[in-house]
């Protein structure tokens, strides 16, 4: 097992890696308030993984209530949040009571929202079981809900107490799951780390097929690159966001398309892809340098090319964007690979440019 640390001062917490996890609740036991948790899953990983992690709290006296959601994205909003406080409040959960999110990224950012909600706040633990969520989602804080006209737009930033991620649950992960959570893996590369994107370039096939010890490395280093961003800017005033390379345009998609169309990950794929090319366009990167990272992304599987969304409606749906500021849409950019930045300056001509690659 390796263990990172989250610097937060008082509220760091740390990040275990590792096979087998999910039988281990000794983990789990030092972070608990009092022997009562509440475990958010859903119907895919609950009779993969419930019985499991419950067995081994039980075994060491602590009550274990489930709580079990539908599956997919196009749940990630308010009735499904409701589902939770329903069940919390029917078994009498306290504020002392440890929700635990054990699936992925959906049920981890909504798990973590109604843990920031529920009483003014309750502690929740984060045992992802997709890569996506183990590489990215999980980590740093970030939970909420969608809304119709825009992804993630109702949340709150609120930490875990620990991130327990048991590699051996990505055996049951189906293949297109694995290839979105290397579209994030391979973003904190391109943002952050040549020489991780040049490894990733080297072990993509190793990836794909599964290969214990190059996930492991995977799952470690985006963990180790997203602590040491989080640490530095928790709420996203600078730095932060970077880790949104892609999601500009990967939002929209996922929003125009319908949420569960395109997978959050093959969304991120397609926005690198244009976000890559917007930088290109802007003499940042060479071509050439946008090409490496579209290929890369084309031999991890994941979508390079997507038509059907017209550049008003592109516009619509960014101006919703996060990073937006005053009306002014900014965008993270690459300035080689293994670095990027935050634009605001980019003209409505180029964006358009960009834009037409998708119409
Ligand atoms: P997901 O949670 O929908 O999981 C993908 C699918 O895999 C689901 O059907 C799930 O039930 C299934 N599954 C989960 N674990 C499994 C396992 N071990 N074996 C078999 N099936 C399994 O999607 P995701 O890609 O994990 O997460 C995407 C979500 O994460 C998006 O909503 C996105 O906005 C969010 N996200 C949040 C952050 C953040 O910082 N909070 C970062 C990135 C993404
Ligand atoms: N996934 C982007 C972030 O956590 O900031």
């Amino acid at each position: 097992m390796r263990t990172l640390d989250v610097a937060l001062g008082a509220r760091s917490y740390p990040i275990h890696v590792g096979a087998g996890l999910l039988g281990d609740a000794s983990l789990i036991l030092p972070h608990l308030k009092q022997r009562k948790v509440a475990v958010v899953t859903n119907t895919t990983v609950a009779p993969l993984y419930l019985a499991r992690l419950r067995g081994s709290l039980e075994a060491a006296g602590v009550k274990v209530i489930d709580i079990v959601l539908p599956d997919g994205e196009e749940h990630k909003n308010w009735g499904t949040l409701n589902l939770v406080f329903d069940a919390l409040l029917e078994h009498r959960c306290e504020r002392g009571t440890t929700l635990i999110a054990l699936g992925g990224g959906v049920v981890g950012d909504m798990t973590g929202f109604a843990a920031a909600t529920y009483q003014r706040g309750a502690p929740f633990i984060q045992m992802p079981t997709t890569l996506l969520a183990q590489v990215d989602s999980s980590v740093g804080g970030k939970t909420a809900i969608n809304h119709p006209r825009g992804k993630n737009m109702i949340g709150a930033f609120y930490q875990p107490r620990a991130v327990i991620a048991d590699m051996e649950t990505l055996r049951t992960l189906p293949k297109r799951e694995l290839q979105a959570g290397l579209a994030e893996v391979i973003k904190h590369g391109a943002i952050r780390d040549a020489a991780f994107f040049s490894w990733l370039e080297s072990n993509i096939e190793a990836l794909l097929e599964g290969n214990a010890e190059a996930l492991s490395h995977a799952v470690v280093r985006s963990c180790e690159i997203k602590a040491a961003v989080v640490a530095i800017d928790e709420r996203e005033e600078g730095p932060r966001a970077q880790l949104n390379f892609g999601h500009t345009f990967g939002h929209a998609i996922e929003t125009g398309f319908g949420y569960g169309t395109w997978l959050h990950g093959e969304a991120v794929a397609l926005g690198m892809v244009m976000a890559a090319d917007l930088s290109a366009r802007l003499g940042m990167i060479m071509p050439a340098d946008a090409d490496r990272l579209t290929r890369l992304i084309a031999r991890a599987g994941l979508p390079v090319e997507i038509k059907g969304m017209s550049a008003d409606r592109f516009m619509e749906l960014m101006s919703h964007d996060k990073k937006a500021q005053e009306g002014k849409l900014r965008f993270v950019l690459l300035e080689d690979i293994g670095s990027a930045t935050v634009r605001a300056d980019v003209s409505p001509a180029m964006l358009a440019e960009t834009l037409r690659l998708a119409a």
